[in-house]
């Protein structure tokens, strides 16, 4: 079976919860093969808003987790195919150094991978308010087809739970990644 590879990046912006919501859905998918790297200021922000959640956690819910220093991990190199990768949450700082063309951790290597190779790369920027910097460095990517997918709630599908807003924003990814999924109920369909 061909599956098809898609790489998480989990970069240390509030949300963690986004990467691993989204690696939980994919990893219920048999025909998806996850390859991860977290950012190590991703494990301090984890300790604060998931302490319950470890890397461990995360490990057994990817098929490969990558140590974000291992420049020798098959994500690294543009030779290595996948389908798609997506950066959930998304730091301003990871944000900038993708900007810019800076591989300084592998997360931020297999992201210019993608760029160059001209594959699909969807980030979920966190940050608020947000600067002119970080907005020119959006509208950057945009212009070279990165799709920029804040975690931004849409209340229309009258959210009851922490999970249904979660839920909402990790399906707005899938679709991108076509993907299909249950996470919300569509505008169209009948609401809750
Ligand atoms: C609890 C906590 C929450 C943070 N939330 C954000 C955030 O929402 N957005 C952001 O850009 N940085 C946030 N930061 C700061 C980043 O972690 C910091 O800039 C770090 O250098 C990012 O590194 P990385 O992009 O390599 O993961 C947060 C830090 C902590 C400790």
């Amino acid at each position: 079976m061909n599956k098809k590879r898609i790489v998480i990046g989990i970069s240390g912006a509030s949300g963690t919860i986004y990467g691993i919501r989204l690696l939980e859905v994919l990893s219920q998918i048999l025909e998806i093969e996850t390859h991860v790297v977290i950012s190590k200021a991703t494990e301090l922000v984890m300790k604060h808003e998931i302490p319950e959640l470890s890397i461990k956690d995360i490990q057994t819910l990817a098929d490969h987790l990558h140590d974000s220093n291992d420049f020798s991990a098959p994500i690294a190199s543009g030779s290595f195919l996948f389908d798609g990768m997506v950066v959930a949450p998304c730091s301003m700082k990871t944000l900038a150094c993708i900007a810019n063309g800076l591989s300084l951790n592998l997360l931020l290597r297999a992201c210019d991978v993608c760029i160059k190779q001209g594959r699909k790369l969807i980030l979920m920027p966190r940050e608020s308010p947000l600067s002119v910097i970080h907005l020119e460095n959006m509208l950057k990517l945009a212009r070279l087809g990165v799709h920029i997918v804040p975690p931004i709630p849409g209340f229309y599908t009258k959210p009851q739970t922490v999970e249904d807003i979660i839920n909402f924003s990790v399906g707005r990814v899938l679709d991108l990644l076509d993907i299909k999924h249950n996470l919300f109920k569509r505008w169209g369909n009948k609401m809750k």
